[in-house]
This record gives structure tokens, C-alpha cells and sequence, in this order.
């Protein structure tokens, strides 16, 4: 299993062969197999016994039923949820990162790829106006770093209390209806309970927090204020500057959560709509998503990492020697993980041989796109742009329709491979939603997206 024989050279050519050629699809087509675990498990059928298998075999099975039973996220025409459009290079990347068994955990054992995911991380943070001393790492998704940080949040707190001399107690955390699932699952983790801040259209803003827990009358309570820069249905930029403002009156911290939407950061034509966010005591990008890199990356960045490394870091007797010098960055340290794949190369090398300015411009491409969409919605008497886009998610809605016609419609282009585009609930009601960030999704293709709901 771990010498170069016959069966290794035999599976770097296929497997590689396989790789080279999913590399160069250009674009990448949709696809759409066989979900029936029915059929998947005879396809699998006495594949995992005590025997071995011929490689090509078993990448046959994965080729002809496993592989197209997955849609691509990574193809211009998938527009549902948050897609992927990781750049070639970035894909090229992450192959070596696995080849090379590239780990990130400590700087005794990977200095050199910690080094590289740091610049990354600066150069997030300067984006974002955080001071120089922020840092952190980069995890496996905007899950995993909402945990970590508002775990962080959540000890502040406690050791700010336990300080003061005052009792336990259950803490909160304010947000909005429209924050992330994974910002209640991770509140329902820690053991804390939202204090859910009625909005105004779906945007968190200063006022409504004030408001809030002026009525909610127990703001002792509040362990943090969580912040969105770019929701996820709808791609709203919370209020960051106002939520800031409350959060600091209150001595809580302020976590903005900009797992899908922190990319416009690096967008001048929405960057005025982040102001505040250089407030925040957490953040987080997922650069899985819009900053085009492969999964799993998730860019956490903190304010003060020493307040989080004095919550995440182990202790154990045989990792002490890597605790040995304060002045060596372990990413281990800054969340909860241990072991970790060095995940934010593949974005390094990328942005290193593009350019930052290409993903300006890639970014930029996709907030056009939903701009011309909203345009085209609007001159369709037939449908109703629900709200101006801000990033590049776009709402609206064929009057009339019921979600089975939805669903109908949306299963046709599936079926067809023209789009992946599920519809998606809004206050209630059953509607389309556009979710933009492939770079090569054309104008062409919306427009025969919307025609066909006519
Ligand atoms: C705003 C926001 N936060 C958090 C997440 C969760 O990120 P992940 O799926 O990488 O765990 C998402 C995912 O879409 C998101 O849009």
C-alpha cells in the first residue's frame, strides 16, 4: 500500500489521468446520476471486503455511477444554495497538498505552509481593517469557525464575570432571524440561547439591537452580537458599524460572520457596506465559496488571537513541545481542532499566480451579474424582483406560482443541464433565488433561466 509498484504507477496514471481530465473541463457540466441508494449500492456492490480490487475497477464504479451522482458546485451553472468556483490553480494546489500529506498544525512541524496561510490571513485582515496583531486560521468551514469563535465569545465573557465576582449564569447572544442555521446549532452547542433582534427588512442594524434589548431589559446577559456580511437566502450586509457601536456599549463581543458574503471585501463597488467591520472581534470568510478556493477553507480571523488561544490551545504533555516558543504561530491554537490539513495553500498559490486584482474582478463579475439579473426580473411583466440584490444572490418570484411549479420548473433545467437552481422560502412564501459567483455564468444563461418561467 505504501511502496511504488505495479498497482501505483498503474493508479497515478488512471487516477491522475482521471484528474487531468476533470481539470480541463471547461466548463464543468452540471451532471446529475443516479440518487437512488438503491442503485448506488449495487453499483458499490463487494467492493469493501477482505480482497482487493483491481484501481481501474474501482475507479470505473466511481466514473460511471458515483461521480455523476454528484452535481458539480463548481459549474457556472450551479446557482443553487452557495456554489464553488474554485480557480484552476488553487484545484492544481490542493492536489499537491494531498500528495505531500501537507499539515498545518504546528510551527515546529510546518512552518513553511503556516507562513503562506498567514499572508493569506493578513491579507484578509488588512482588507477587513483589522489591526495589525489579528490572526487566527483556517478551518474547515463557516460552521466550525462560528463554533470557535463564539466559544471564545462565551469564555470572555465568563472569565469577565467570574472577575466582577459575579454568579453563573446561562448567556445570550443577540442576532437576527436571518443570521446562519450553523449560528443557532452553535449556540445550541455552547449552551446559549439567541436573544432574537426583530429587523426591518432582514437587516440587523444598530437601532433594532438597541431597541431589543432595551425591551428584552437583562443586557448582563449578552455574551455577543452576531453580525452578517451577507446573508445567506439573501445576501444582506448587516448594519456592522451599529451592531459594533452596541456591542461595545455593552461589553460584548462582536462576531460578524461573513462566511459567504466577507468576499465583497475585496469588492470596491460594495466595500462602503462593510464599514464597522474593522470592530469585530471575530470574523470569518469562507473562501470555499466566493474566494474561489477548493473545499474546505474557512478564513477565521480574530482581533486579539492570544484571547483565543488562551481557549483553544491543548495542553498535553506531548504537545508541550511545541508551546515552547510563544513567538511561534500554532494554528491548532486558535480553534477547535487539532489535527489539521494545511487548507489555505491552495488559496496562497492561487492568489500568488493570478493576482489579487483578478478576484476583484471575478467578485465584482458576479455582483454585476446579479444587477443584471435584477434588471432583466423587472422588465419581465410576468415576475417581481423581490429586493435589490447587494452581493450576488438575487430574489424573486412568478405571481401565481405554487412550490410545486417551483420545484417543476426547477427540476426541468436540472433535468435538461441547464441550471441547478432549487427555489428557496421567503417570509413564508415559496421562491427563485439566483446565487451568483462562477465567474463564466452568462448573461446568456439567466435570461433563458427567467424565459422559461414564463
Ligand atoms: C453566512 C453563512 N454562515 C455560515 C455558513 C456555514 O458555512 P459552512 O457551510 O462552510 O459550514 C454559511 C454557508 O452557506 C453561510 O452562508
Amino acid at each position: 500500500m505504501h511502496s511504488v509498484d505495479a498497482t501505483t504507477e498503474q493508479m497515478i496514471r488512471s487516477v491522475l489521468a482521471y484528474a487531468e481530465n476533470r481539470l480541463r473541463l471547461d466548463p464543468v457540466p452540471l451532471d446529475e446520476g443516479d440518487r437512488d441508494p438503491a442503485v448506488l449500492d449495487v453499483a458499490v456492490a463487494g467492493l469493501l471486503g477482505d480482497q482487493p480490487h483491481n484501481p481501474d475497477q474501482v475507479l470505473g464504479v466511481f466514473t460511471s455511477c458515483l461521480a455523476p451522482a454528484v452535481i458539480s458546485a463548481d459549474s457556472p451553472r450551479f446557482l443553487g444554495f452557495i456554489p464553488a468556483a474554485p480557480t484552476k490553480a488553487s484545484l492544481l494546489f490542493d492536489m499537491l497538498v494531498s500528495c505531500a500529506s501537507i499539515q498545518g498544525i504546528s510551527w515546529l512541524e510546518a512552518a513553511g505552509a503556516i507562513h503562506a496561510e498567514n499572508q493569506v490571513l493578513r491579507l484578509i485582515a488588512d482588507r477587513a481593517g483589522l489591526p495589525p496583531a489579528a490572526g487566527g486560521c483556517f478551518v474547515s468551514g463557516g460552521s466550525a469557525a462560528n463554533l470557535s469563535a463564539l466559544v471564545v465569545a462565551r469564555e470572555v465573557a465568563k472569565r469577565r464575570a467570574a472577575e466582577a465576582g459575579e454568579p453563573g449564569r446561562r448567556w445570550r447572544v443577540a442576532v437576527s432571524a436571518d443570521a446562519h442555521s450553523s449560528i443557532i446549532n452553535t449556540l445550541r452547542i455552547l449552551e446559549m440561547d439567541p436573544l432574537t433582534v426583530p429587523t426591518n427588512d432582514h437587516r440587523l442594524t444598530g437601532g433594532a439591537l438597541r431597541a431589543a434589548i432595551e425591551a428584552d431589559g437583562d443586557p448582563g446577559s449578552i455574551a455577543a452580537v452576531v453580525a452578517t456580511s451577507g446573508t445567506t437566502n439573501a445576501g444582506i450586509i448587516d448594519d456592522l458599524a451599529g451592531a459594533g457601536a452596541v456591542a461595545r456599549d455593552l461589553g460584548a463581543w462582536l462576531h460578524v460572520d461573513g462566511a459567504y458574503g466577507g468576499a465583497g471585501l475585496f469588492a470596491p463597488s460594495v466595500r462602503d457596506r462593510y464599514a464597522g467591520i474593522e470592530h469585530a472581534d471575530s470574523f470569518v470568510v469562507d473562501p470555499h465559496k466566493w474566494l474561489f478556493a477548493p473545499f474546505d477553507c474557512a478564513a477565521l480571523i480574530y482581533r486579539d488571537p492570544q484571547l483565543a488561544r488562551s481557549v483553544h490551545k491543548q495542553d498535553a504533555s506531548y504537545l508541550d513541545v511545541i508551546h515552547g516558543n510563544p513567538a511561534e504561530w500554532n494554528p491548532t491554537d486558535y480553534a477547535y481542532h487539532l489535527t489539521r490539513r494545511a487548507r489555505g495553500l491552495p488559496l496562497w498559490f492561487s492568489l500568488a499566480v493570478y493576482g489579487v486584482k483578478a478576484y476583484t474582478e471575478a467578485i465584482e463579475g458576479a455582483i454585476g451579474l446579479a444587477r443584471l439579473a435584477a434588471g432583466e426580473i423587472r422588465a419581465r411583466d410576468y415576475l417581481e424582483l423581490i429586493r435589490e440584490p447587494e452581493l450576488g444572490v438575487v430574489l424573486f418570484r412568478r405571481p401565481g406560482w405554487s412550490p410545486a411549479q417551483y420545484t417543476e420548473w426547477a427540476d426541468r433545467l436540472l433535468h435538461e443541464q441547464v441550471a441547478f437552481i432549487p427555489p428557496t422560502a421567503w417570509e413564508g412564501e415559496t421562491v427563485a433565488r439566483f446565487a451568483f459567483l462562477h465567474p463564466h455564468t452568462s448573461e446568456g444563461l439567466v435570461r433563458e433561466i427567467i424565459d422559461r418561467m414564463r
